[in-house]
């Protein structure tokens, strides 16, 4: 991807808004031989289950309605895939691979600097859609993944990175457009069960 589209990329992503305009991001963007010294490291930190998540994951924070959403995403994802419902191998290797990411040329990280709590989080999730609209402006496409911000300690030693919490990682470059996972078409939830109009 040439220089000017990615630093034009990033730069409109910088324009996120965020509380007081603190901006606490720090964001690090990985292409060539470093990407993918990258991907072997975050595969191998995968294989050998050295998990670092600068922010926990558990199954215990989604609800029922949520767990029911996001039951209906993964059988259109691994159906579109060909992998069975019980096939836990194959979706294994899937998350695997993912590390990889995805084969995209690029990866960014996103970093929560300050004390990279929940309130600097959300000005980060804001920097976050914005980047994504930013490249769906330049006609890049992109996967945000959460399962790269699960070996944060390999991100920061492979990247020299010394501050701030790793929020999330996206992998981006040009869509294959006959690969079947691009046929996956995702819904959203009604306005009425999300939205409540007090006027
Ligand atoms: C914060 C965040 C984390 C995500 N983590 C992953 C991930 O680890 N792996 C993956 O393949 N997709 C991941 N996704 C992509 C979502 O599955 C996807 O955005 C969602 O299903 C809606 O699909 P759409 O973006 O194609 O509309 C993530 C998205 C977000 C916003």
């Amino acid at each position: 991807m040439p220089q000017d589209t990615l630093r034009g990329i990033f730069s409109l992503a910088g324009a996120a808004p965020s509380n007081s305009n603190a901006q606490p991001w720090r964001v690090e963007v990985v292409g060539g031989a470093r990407r993918d010294r990258l991907a072997d490291a975050l595969r191998t930190a995968h294989a050998e289950r050295r998990v670092t998540a600068d922010y926990p994951y558990s199954e215990d924070m989604y609800t029922p309605v949520h767990q029911e959403r996001r039951a209906a995403f993964g059988a259109d994802l691994y159906g579109a895939l060909g992998i069975g419902p019980e096939d836990h191998t194959a979706r294994a290797a899937y998350d695997a691979e993912s590390l990889g990411f995805y084969g995209a040329p690029h990866a960014a990280f996103l970093f929560v600097t300050g004390d990279g709590g929940p309130r600097l989080a959300a000005d980060a999730g804001a920097y976050l859609q914005t980047l994504l609209l930013a490249m769906t402006a330049y006609g890049v496409a992109s996967c945000p993944q959460g399962l790269l911000s699960f070996y944060s300690d390999a991100v920061r030693d492979q990247l020299g990175v010394d501050e701030g919490k790793l929020l999330v990682g996206i992998s981006f470059g040009y869509a294959d457009e006959n690969a079947p996972v691009n046929r996956v078409v995702t819904g959203r939830a009604a306005l009425e069960a999300t939205t409540t109009f007090h006027i």
